[in-house]
C-alpha cells in the first residue's frame, strides 16, 4: 500500500488494522517490521495520500477498492487440521466488509488463498439485503521479504485475476490503472480468478521444490566427493533452468513456502488427487529432513555428544535481511540442540525479540540471547550460521578461534564462509553438501 501510495499520488489509500498499536507505529519512524527501503517509501506519502486508521468501518465505507491482507495460517483443529487455512479472518473481514458498505466495490485479495476462496468470500459478500454489488478479484503478491521494495517497484509480473463478465473486466481494468502507474503494461498480467489464486500457490510450491531438489543433492554430495555449489552451478548454466534459487541451505523458512505447500496437498487431496498431494508432500519432507540431518551432523562430529557444551547460532531470521523467524528453519535447529541438552547461544542483528517469543519455555539456563556474534561465540565449542547475513562473512575469524573451545566446530548452514580459510585458522568445517575439513 505503501508503493500504491507513492506511485500513485491521485489515489487516496487508507491502511487499517484492529490492532491501535501496530497501527500507531506505522504512523512513527520505529515501524512494527524490519524491511529495507520501506519507511523511505511510507515517508514520501504518509500525511499525503496515505493515512493509518482503526476505524476500519468507516475506511470500508469510503474506499472504492479494498485489498483484504488479513492472516490465513494453516488451520490447527477440526477438519483440515494442518494443512487447510484458517479461513476465518478473511470470512470475519468479509462480513465487516458487508456490514459497513454502502455503495459498490472492488474488493481484491491479496492474502494467499487457496483455489476458489473468492467465490466463498462473493456469495458472502453477495449475500447482503442492501442491494450492494461486490467484485471480486485475486491480485497475489509475489514480493520476497527483505527485498520487498525492489519487488514492488521492479516486479517480474503483476497479475489480476477476475470473472470474464463485464463487471468483472470492468473491476479489473481499473486495478490494472493503478499498478500501470509504475508497471509495464505487458507485465501486467490477467487471468480468470481460479488461475490467478492457484498462480499464486504453484509459484511458491515451485520455488520451494527447487530448494528441496538442490538440498536433496547436497545429502548425496555430503556422501560422496560432489560439492552442491560446482552442481548447482552446472545446473544453473542451463537456460532452461537457470541459476537462481539453488542455493543449498539448512532448509527454507517463511511464513510461506510450507503453509502454501500444505494449502496445495489439502487441495490435491480433497480433489481427490493423491498422487499428486503426496508429491508436493515430498518438497516439505525433504526440507524437514534436511533440518534434522543438520543437527545429526553436528552431534556426530562433536563425537556423538553435545550435552552441556555450549553453541553459538549466528542467525535466527529465515533470511537476510529480517527480522522474521516465522517457520525459520531456525527454530527447529535450537530446538533440537536444546533437546540434546546443549547450551545455546542465539545471535541476529534484528530477529532477538521474536527468538526470544519462538524459544519461550526452554530450560533456564540452556538458552541464551546475544546480539553480537563476538559474545556469542566466546566459549563456545562450535558456532552454526543459519541466516545469511553479510556481516557474518567478514567476520575476525582468527579472534573468534581464539575466543573459542577446542577442537572448534563451524558448521556452516549456508555456505557462506571461506571454509578452506577457516580450516587453515584451525576449525573444523562442517558445510552443507560439501565434504568436511577437519583436524581430527
Ligand atoms: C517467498 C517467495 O519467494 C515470494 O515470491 C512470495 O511472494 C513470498 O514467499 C510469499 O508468498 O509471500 P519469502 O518467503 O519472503 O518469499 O523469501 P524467499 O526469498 O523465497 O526465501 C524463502 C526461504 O528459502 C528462506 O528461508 C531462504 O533462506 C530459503 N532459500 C532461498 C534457500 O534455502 N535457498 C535458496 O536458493 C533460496
Amino acid at each position: 500500500m505503501a508503493m500504491i501510495a507513492a506511485k500513485c499520488p491521485r489515489y487516496e489509500v487508507t491502511v487499517v488494522d484492529v490492532n491501535a498499536e501496530r497501527i500507531g507505529a506505522w504512523q512513527t519512524d520505529a515501524l512494527p517490521i524490519y524491511e529495507p527501503g520501506l519507511l523511505e517509501v511510507l515517508k514520501q506519502a504518509r500525511g499525503r495520500n496515505l493515512f493509518f486508521s482503526t476505524d476500519v468501518a468507516s475506511a470500508i465505507d469510503k474506499a472504492e477498492i479494498i485489498f483484504v491482507s488479513v492472516n490465513t495460517p494453516t488451520k490447527t483443529f477440526g477438519e483440515g487440521a494442518g494443512k487447510a487455512p484458517d479461513l476465518q479472518y478473511w470470512e470475519k473481514t468479509a462480513r465487516t466488509i458487508v456490514e459497513a458498505s454502502r455503495g459498490n466495490k472492488v474488493v481484491v485479495e491479496k492474502s494467499t488463498l487457496p483455489v476458489r476462496t473468492a467465490h466463498a468470500m462473493e456469495r458472502i459478500l453477495n449475500s447482503n439485503r442492501k442491494g450492494i454489488r461486490f467484485e471480486v478479484l485475486s491480485n497475489p503478491e509475489f514480493l520476497a521479504e527483505g527485498t520487498a521494495m525492489r519487488d514492488l517497484e521492479l516486479p517480474d509480473r503483476v497479475l489480476i485475476g477476475s470473472h470474464q463478465t463485464p463487471e468483472g473486466i470492468a473491476a479489473r481494468d481499473a486495478l490494472v490503472e493503478i499498478y500501470a502507474n509504475w508497471v509495464p503494461r505487458e507485465q501486467i498480467i490477467t487471468s480468470n480468478v481460479w488461475s490467478a489464486e492457484l498462480s499464486k500457490l504453484a509459484s511458491n510450491a515451485f520455488l520451494a521444490q527447487r530448494i528441496s531438489s538442490i538440498n536433496s543433492i547436497s545429502a548425496l554430495c555430503e556422501k560422496t566427493a560432489a560439492d552442491v555449489s560446482e552442481v548447482s552451478r552446472a545446473i544453473g548454466l542451463d537456460s532452461r533452468i537457470g541459476s537462481r534459487f539453488l542455493n543449498a541451505s539448512v532448509g527454507f523458512g517463511g511464513s510461506c513456502f510450507r503453509k502454501d505447500i500444505l494449502n496445495l496437498v489439502y487441495l490435491c487431496e480433497t480433489s481427490g488427487l493423491p498422487e499428486i498431494a503426496r508429491y508436493w508432500q515430498g518438497v516439505i519432507a525433504i526440507n524437514e529432513h534436511q533440518k534434522t540431518r543438520f543437527v545429526h551432523t553436528i552431534v556426530s562430529a562433536m563425537f556423538d555428544t553435545i550435552a552441556d557444551k555450549r553453541i553459538a547460532l549466528l542467525g535466527f531470521a529465515f533470511k537476510k535481511d529480517t527480522g522474521d523467524t516465522r517457520d525459520s528453519p531456525a527454530i527447529a535447529v535450537a530446538r533440537k540442540l536444546l533437546e540434546e541438552q546443549a547450551v545455546v547461544v542465539v545471535s541476529d542483528p534484528k530477529a532477538l525479540a521474536n527468538a526470544r517469543l519462538d524459544l519461550a519455555g526452554a530450560p533456564a539456563g540452556r538458552l541464551l540471547f546475544e546480539e553480537d556474534p563476538l559474545q556469542a561465540v566466546r566459549g563456545a565449542h562450535a558456532l552454526a550460521i543459519l541466516t545469511e547475513w553479510d556481516i557474518y562473512r567478514t567476520l575476525d575469524f582468527r579472534s573468534i578461534f581464539e575466543a573459542m573451545e577446542k577442537p572448534a566446530f563451524i558448521f556452516d548452514g549456508r555456505n557462506i564462509l571461506d571454509h578452506k580459510a577457516l580450516y587453515a585458522i584451525g576449525f573444523n568445517v562442517y558445510p552443507i553438501g560439501k565434504p568436511p575439513l577437519t583436524h581430527l
